[in-house]
């Protein structure tokens, strides 16, 4: 019985570290030299987190998937967003192109977790 609850508590807690959602706006911005310490260009799937989720540089290099509509994009961490809110991201050009056309802008209501 113990052996139950602690077994099926682990696989509670495994699923739910894989499936945390996050959700925000997403924006896009000119990708250069990235809080992470890399320097990136707009071709570059690439993306800086809000503080809550950058974690002083823990998710640097981590990918993300997000989700908007029914399109979806890869990106690597690199970079902070000091003014993000929690869940919000800041994608390169060509990660944010992905999702929608540039000149939207914001993207309202995205979703995203990490890989
Ligand atoms: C993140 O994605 C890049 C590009 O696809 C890949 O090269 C890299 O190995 C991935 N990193 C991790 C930690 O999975």
């Amino acid at each position: 019985m113990l052996r139950t609850v602690v077994t099926l508590t682990m696989l509670a807690t495994l699923y739910a570290r894989t499936a945390i959602a996050y959700t925000g706006e997403a924006t896009w911005y000119h990708a250069g030299k990235g809080a992470c310490g890399f320097v990136n260009k707009a071709s570059d799937h690439i993306v800086a987190l809000s503080p809550y989720e950058y974690l002083n540089g823990r998710s640097c290099l981590k990918n993300i998937t997000v989700q908007y509509n029914d399109r979806s994009v890869d990106a690597t961490v690199v970079d902070l967003c000091p003014e993000c809110a929690s869940g919000s991201i800041d994608l390169s050009m060509s990660a944010f192109a992905a999702l929608a056309p540039l000149d939207v802008g914001r993207l309202r209501h995205v979703v995203w977790n990490f890989n």
